[in-house]
């Protein structure tokens, strides 16, 4: 499919952006706003990566932009359950242009495309200094449901967000 320029489009993640999804991942930023702040071992990263896309519960995906690699988004959820935890890297060249929301909202019709999430909650665990994290999903409707220590989770129903029909 020819992506017209300047569009965002998404794809499943394979073994083969394993490398690059872990430099993402071992970035300063990143890890500041991980919750697990230790840099991960490339054996370590590479079961991680081979397990999220063999699990039918968790979606891995690649944001591009002008066949650039600009983010990794992934859901996962659990047998019966219907919550959906989001988390979203974006490759650091990326970051801070005002994109992480068509980023968020193109993954999320990704998603819902492999399955029927409708009747799901989408939850994101983000930490308090993570202005541009909590920015972006106020925007797209999330509210604040849990706070702890640092750490703050904000949920929205996913039928409930603007722009992913
Ligand atoms: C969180 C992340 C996805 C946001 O993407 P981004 O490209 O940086 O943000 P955007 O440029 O799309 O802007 C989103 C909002 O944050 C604000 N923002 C962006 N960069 C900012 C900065 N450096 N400081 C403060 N606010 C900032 C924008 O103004 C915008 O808010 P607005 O819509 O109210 O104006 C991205 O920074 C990232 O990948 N961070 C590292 C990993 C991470 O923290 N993931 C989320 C874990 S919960």
């Amino acid at each position: 499919m020819v992506v017209p320029k300047g569009e965002i489009s998404t794809r499943l993640a394979t073994m083969e952006d394993s490398r690059t999804v872990w430099s993402w991942r071992n970035e300063s930023l990143t890890r500041l706003m991980s919750i697990n702040s230790e840099p991960i071992s490339w054996n370590d990263h590479q079961n991680w990566m081979r397990l999220s896309i063999k699990d039918k519960n968790i979606i891995l995906l690649i944001a591009q932009k002008d066949l650039v690699d600009i983010a990794v988004v992934k859901f996962e959820t659990k047998e019966k359950s219907t919550k959906l935890t989001v988390h979203i890297n974006l490759n650091p060249t990326a970051r801070s242009k005002g994109l992480s929301r068509n980023i968020l909202l193109s993954a999320l019709k990704h998603a819902k495309g492999i399955r029927d999430y409708n009747d799901y909650t989408l939850s994101a665990q983000i930490k308090k200094i993570n202005i541009p994290s909590i920015r972006l999903f106020k925007s797209l409707g999330f509210k604040q449901t849990k706070n702890s220590s640092g750490l703050t989770t904000y949920e929205s129903k996913l039928s409930s967000i603007m722009g992913c029909n």
